[in-house]
């Protein structure tokens, strides 16, 4: 096989990851719980190269910059014992780099898609059986972004504190009335990307230790309540996961501050609904988006009265997700490199 084609969704954490351990390669200091976003949609190609040409990743045609995707491939080729290269070109249904996860997404694609071809190129590796070659793109995924990790997998995954890969907990049938509407507030990409935020916070924000320790205790009781199907005590838990890692991060030093005028609208606008009886849990990433689970039959009224409420606001309705999707690329035309 020479080209691969795959499709991801981010993972929306329910739980957050937020900070590093300090050894290791990217293991997350706390544990995440999160549910993979059906309805947005990553399309990424990836063809081999030869060792001599460079790695290379185009995001909706943009190279990017090399030195974010450096360690993700050299962890590859010593993994999967190949000197393969290769040039991936992948586009976001959703805007990039804003807060929606798209490099959960994005390096979720790589994993998988770089491991399938390189046990397919008649390389030393032999083909991998489909739950080995998951885990162990979980696992590359990771060091590109933690969160990756989780987004291998449809439905709903963990990824415990300082693991090096996620587990799946439930595919997608555990929940299916669940939705989670995405309110966009702004679509113009994040100044402070999650990478260089949770690093700050950790070196700088007196709140740091208390967000770690309380992190596990949190995710303890959100698994149950995920297994009960529980969205008034899983979106209490949301609610505390997302305000204390903010509250953790705007305590750095320089603070770590995402939120917008909007996403404080959409925050309010969902305790109101509450207080109205309808059950609508909002959560926030590294970026001002606001993300807000509540149950299909109550969707239409959320989306209307956060609309009515936040002039401005776009939506993207999103339910748990699918296993990703991966197959052989026949081209159409050749790449262009
Ligand atoms: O995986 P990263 O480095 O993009 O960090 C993700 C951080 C959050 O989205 C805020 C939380 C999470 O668990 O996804």
């Amino acid at each position: 096989m020479k080209a691969v084609r795959i499709r991801t969704s981010p993972s929306l954490a329910l739980v957050k990851y937020w900070g590093k351990l300090t050894r290791g390669r990217n293991l997350p200091a706390t544990p995440s719980i999160a549910v993979t976003l059906g309805g947005l949609d990553t399309a990424t190609v990836i063809h081999t190269r030869s060792h001599d040409q460079p790695d290379e990743v185009r995001l909706a045609g943009q190279v990017q910059e090399p030195a974010r995707f450096e360690p993700f491939f050299t962890e590859l080729r010593r993994r999967l014992h190949t000197d393969l290269h290769f040039l991936a070109y992948s586009d976001n249904s959703f805007p990039s780099s804003a807060g929606l996860a798209s490099s959960s997404s994005g390096f979720a694609a790589l994993g998988l898609g770089c491991t399938c071809l390189v046990s397919n190129h008649g390389c030393d590796t032999p083909v991998m059986p489909d739950q080995v070659l998951t885990a162990l793109a979980s696992e590359l995924a990771r060091i590109g972004s933690a969160s990756a990790a989780r987004a291998v997998y449809g439905g709903f995954t963990h990824l415990p504190a300082g693991a090096k890969r996620a587990e799946r907990l439930y595919g997608p049938e555990h929940w299916p009335a669940l939705r989670i509407l995405v309110a966009v507030t702004s679509t113009a990409p994040k100044a402070d990307s999650s990478r260089s935020a949770m690093e700050r916070t950790r070196l700088s924000s007196p709140y740091y230790g208390p967000w770690i320790h309380d992190a596990k205790v949190v995710c303890a009781e959100a698994l149950i309540a995920l297994d009960r199907q529980d969205l008034q005590r899983l979106g209490e838990l949301a609610r505390l996961s997302y305000l204390r890692m903010h509250a953790s991060a705007m305590a750095a030093e320089p603070p770590v501050l995402y939120w917008l005028p909007a996403s404080l609208g959409v925050i309010q606008a969902c305790a109101t609904l509450r207080t109205k009886g309808v059950r609508a849990w909002e959560t926030m990433d590294a970026g001002p988006q606001v993300k807000v689970l509540c149950l299909d039959q109550e969707l239409g009224r959320v989306r209307q009265e956060l609309a009515d409420a936040v002039p401005g606001l776009s939506f993207i309705e999103a339910k748990p997700g699918i296993d990703p999707d991966l197959g052989e690329w026949h081209p159409q035309r050749e790449p262009d490199a």
